[in-house]
């Protein structure tokens, strides 16, 4: 059974081809970054105005790419949110319309059970199912969500972000200091080269739900650190370097960066991983789990990866490959799959929801 996914919640236009949930036919993404990346975020009309651009294309692409034609697909699933309602329409609308024209079923998929298919999918593909109950820890730009995961649909949430996600966190302080957006890859890649105890960032206590988690504070922390510096001139430099180069080397961001700079960027780093396995092993703890899923954007991180591999958790760690960590569409079509075999269709009145909920 062929599935066609299509995504369109933030900055990723994005479609794939996958056979029964887990064979990847074709997975294309066009990346927004260039348009985005020069605003320090991701400006929501021009990401819509870049779907409608891009989403005939590539779907185009991930059809042909997979020797599929609409006659051999048994639906489409498409990203209904969370996320922009800009965006999602885009996905959503030529979904509705390949439905409509193809007499295909259509699928709507939460965006964030997508994220966690990416994982049970790559599992199932490597022979090494997930077992349940499972603990995901879902990363991104926009989510830092824990639920205990029952099966292939079931869902609890344990514990969220109170203000920032994890991956939102990485982008404010890239932003601040100069390094451009997104924030995640470029302070993954610098943290190496600082000191990861040299500064310690001390996080205010948190009320209620041990399992939820806070990073403005940290945010702010970093903020602080930064104004009690003469740092205008250094940060300028950075800012040219990227005017000059929009995807600059590790050596060349090494030629801005001193070492105080990239010991803060290590302590950042290793202070949110800190934060993210410490709430994931209580929680596992809590619910008996037999295996933890890392997954969103923040999933690609390699401190994170190192340090979930050291922590040596008493279960397997299932991390995505790098692809399948950020936004893509193969996840929506493997996510469907379980949906379209027991039925469960959408629609033409499926709405786009920015604030769409996985579980409560
Ligand atoms: O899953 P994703 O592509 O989009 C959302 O659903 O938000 O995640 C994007 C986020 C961005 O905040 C980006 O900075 C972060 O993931 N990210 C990383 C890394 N790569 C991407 N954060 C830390 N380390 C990385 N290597
Ligand atoms: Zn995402």
């Amino acid at each position: 059974m062929r599935i066609l996914g299509i995504e369109s919640s933030c900055d990723e236009t994005a479609a794939a081809v996958v056979e029964d949930g887990t064979r990847i036919l074709s997975s294309v993404v066009a990346s927004q970054l260039e348009t985005h990346g020069k605003y320090g975020g991701v400006v929501p009309e021009l990401a819509s105005r870049e779907h409608l651009r891009a989403i005939v294309p590539v779907v185009r692409a991930a059809l042909e790419q997979a020797g599929t034609d609409y006659a051999d697909l048994a639906a489409i699933a498409v990203t209904a949110g969370p996320g922009l309602v800009g965006a999602l329409l885009v996905g959503i609308t030529y979904a509705k319309a390949l439905c409509f024209a193809r007499e295909l079923p259509l699928v709507g998929v939460n965006h964030i059970e997508g994220h966690i298919h990416a994982v049970i999918s790559q599992a199932l593909r490597e022979g090494r199912p997930i077992e349940y109950p499972a603990l995901a820890l879902v990363v991104s730009g926009g989510h830092t969500h824990l639920f205990e995961v029952n099966g292939e649909s079931r869902y609890r949430l344990l514990g969220k972000t109170r203000d920032d996600a994890a991956g939102e966190a990485f982008d404010k302080v890239a932003k601040l200091l100069g390094f451009g957006y997104p924030g995640g890859p470029v302070i993954d890649k610098l943290a190496p080269y600082g000191n990861p105890r040299a500064v310690r960032f001390t996080l205010a206590k948190m009320k209620g739900n041990p399992l939820d988690f806070s990073f403005s504070g940290l945010k702010t922390a970093v903020l602080r650190w930064f104004q009690s510096r003469d740092m205008a001139e250094e940060v300028e430099r950075r800012r040219e370097l990227l005017r000059a180069n929009p995807r600059p080397r590790v050596e060349e961001w090494l030629a801005v960066t001193p070492q105080a700079t990239r010991d803060v960027l290590a302590s950042f780093q290793r202070t949110v991983i800190e934060e993210l396995l410490r709430r994931a092993a209580s929680a596992a703890e809590s619910i008996g789990a037999r295996a933890l899923i890392v997954s969103g954007g923040v999933a690609c991180n390699t401190g994170l990866r190192a340090a979930a591999e050291e922590a040596r958790f008493p279960f397997p760690v299932h991390f995505p490959l790098p692809a399948l960590s950020t936004d893509n569409a193969a996840m929506i079509a493997a996510a469907a799959f379980p949906k379209l075999k027991r039925g469960q269709l959408d629609d033409f009145t499926l709405p786009a929801r920015a604030n769409l909920t996985l579980a409560d």
